[in-house]
């Protein structure tokens, strides 16, 4: 009994959604589903990356990585992120480059350890970017 009185008084200090602050981006059907397209792309890169690392496969780490990269923005893409606002578009493409770094230094350094602090660093700004924004429906 005293444990449910715990739990309810923990639930009414901490509630389960805390208030979004993010800002939230304006964007059409078409740039929401190219956006969270290239979301789910990344997480399919993550997924091979690790598992090329796990088996030392660099070529694989390297040519995941490089899918993610600034080669992936051109034509259509390009087009659309031209369109969104001008930090959210940094952030995109400064993600794009960490991409690019794991890709090239998978080749030429061949270090785990260094392509794990590289994920870590491309991890953080998912992190950072999803901490500040939001897609809202034009
Ligand atoms: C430039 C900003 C930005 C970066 C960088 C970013 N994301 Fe996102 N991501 C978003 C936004 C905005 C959404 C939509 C969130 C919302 O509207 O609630 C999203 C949604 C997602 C979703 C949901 C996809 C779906 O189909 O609903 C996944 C998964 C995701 N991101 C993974 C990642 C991963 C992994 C990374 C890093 C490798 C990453 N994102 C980097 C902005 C970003």
């Amino acid at each position: 009994m005293k444990r449910i009185a715990i739990l309810i008084a923990g639930l009414m200090l901490f509630p389960a959604y805390a208030e979004d602050n993010r800002h939230p981006i304006e964007v059409t059907v078409p740039q929401q589903e190219m956006i969270l397209e290239e979301m789910r792309d990344y997480v399919a890169t993550l997924q091979e990356i690790t598992g090329g690392l796990a088996v030392s496969d660099f070529n694989k780490v390297a040519e995941a990585a490089a899918s993610m990269g600034r080669g992936r923005m051109t034509g259509e893409r390009m087009e659309m992120a031209r369109q969104l606002p001008e930090q959210f578009r940094m952030m995109g493409m400064s993600e794009h480059d960490e991409f690019d770094a794991i890709a090239r230094d998978a080749v030429d350094l061949q270090d785990k350890d260094h392509t794990l602090e590289q994920l870590s660093t491309a991890l953080a700004k998912c992190v950072a970017c999803h901490a500040a924004f939001r897609l809202q429906l034009k």
